[in-house]
């Protein structure tokens, strides 16, 4: 058993933090985000995993290597132009041959894999997919199913007025070799338009898994990735484990940092500074009396004295001047430089 992860998209709703940094080595919580989905594997045994890759590969192969410092083995595929989902898989054909864990590379999750591959094993699937539930299915791949758990519909991106059930496609599959046959060899396809559909006409064996109690998160806009910070930071991620909140850095005794907070090494925190329910990255300054709260902050950015941010995301290397206001749902790309007294427009008072 094997897996094969996705990470070939452009992260075009998650720009600007993805025009320097792919998005499947953003930071999450201090840690570039496949991580989490190289333990996920790990925990359910499986040590052997391709990474298909196209935007920015050499950023993410440079990171992670031959993946001896996660206890795993990493393989790269690299597509000239990415060739869809399915084409992705296709393209991997050479070193997949056999059952496969296929990930979408942008999902949050603390699924338990084991049972998943368990399911799939007595149905004698030749396809498993996982569910899970969300409020709006219209961003996602909406999934309706049999009372035995075979798929019945998959409708990718509905419309409002085609949503029949609540339950949408997870981005965690389990699949045979067999079903490399369905797809065509050098061009792009996908499995959401293309495989999924054509395993239903062909009437095979495809089937539903859906995990009871399970956290689930796809990271690819700037809200969710936020979300996804507040969701770990909170403790509301039942299998997933932060490691050491707080790094090797300088407070001043009068910053106030609370309990849920996260803070990378080398960060210097000044007297009268406040941090609350927020991941400061390595190297970051917080200066005299600022505020940030609800926020994710790249490494080495500067929060200039009394300045406020709040509900925001900056990436690498931003400089926040003094008393600047950076206010709910601002994106800052890399070195980006907000002048004093600055306003975002947000709600940051
Ligand atoms: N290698 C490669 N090549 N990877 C790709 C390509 C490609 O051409 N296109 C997309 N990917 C990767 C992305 O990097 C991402 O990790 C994953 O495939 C899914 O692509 P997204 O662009 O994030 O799709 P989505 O979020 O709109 O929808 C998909 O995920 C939903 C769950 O979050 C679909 O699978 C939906 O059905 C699903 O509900
Ligand atoms: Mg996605």
């Amino acid at each position: 058993m094997q897996a094969l992860i996705l990470a070939g998209g452009k992260g075009t709703r998650l720009r600007p933090l993805t025009v320097y940094t792919p998005k499947p080595i953003v930071p999450i919580c201090n840690r570039p985000f496949l991580l989490y989905q190289i333990d996920t594997l790990r925990r359910a045994g499986i040590k052997d995993i391709t990474l298909s890759l196209s935007y920015q590969p050499h950023k993410i192969e440079q990171l992670l290597g031959d993946g001896s410092d996660y206890g795993v083995n990493l393989k790269y595929t690299v597509e000239p132009q990415p060739m869809g989902t399915a084409g992705a898989y296709k393209y991997a054909e050479d070193l997949i041959r056999e059952r496969t864990v296929v990930f979408n590379g942008d999902i949050l999750t603390d699924l338990d894999l084991k049972t998943v591959i368990r399911e799939h094993n007595a149905r004698g699937a030749t396809a498993t997919i996982v569910l899970t539930p969300v409020d709006n299915p219209t961003a996602y791949g909406l999934v309706e199913t049999e009372e035995d758990g075979r798929v019945r519909r998959f409708l990718e991106k509905p419309k409002a007025d085609e949503i029949t059930v609540n339950t949408i496609n997870a981005g965690t599959y389990i699949l045979e070799p067999k079903v490399l046959d369905f797809i065509p060899a050098g061009e792009n396809h996908s499995f959401e338009y293309g495989l999924f559909p054509t395993l239903l006409e062909r009437k095979e064996k495809f089937f539903a898994h859906i995990p009871q109690r399970t956290y689930w998160i796809d990271i690819g806009t700037p809200e969710r990735y936020l979300q996804a910070h507040l969701d770990l930071l909170g403790g509301r991620v039942g299998r997933i484990h932060l490691k050491e909140r707080r790094g090797n850095f300088d407070s001043a005794t009068a910053a106030e940092i609370d309990e849920l907070s996260m803070i990378g090494d080398d960060c210097f925190i000044k007297p009268g500074a406040e941090v609350i329910n927020s991941c400061i990255g390595p190297g970051c300054y917080i200066e005299e009396k600022a505020r940030v709260e609800n926020s994710v902050l790249w490494p080495h950015t500067r929060v200039g004295s009394n300045a406020q941010v709040i509900g925001a995301i900056t990436g690498r290397g931003c400089h926040i001047g003094r008393s600047a206001h950076i206010g709910p749902g601002a994106v800052l790309g890399d070195k980006t430089s907000i002048t004093d007294y600055s306003q975002t427009g947000g709600e940051g008072e």
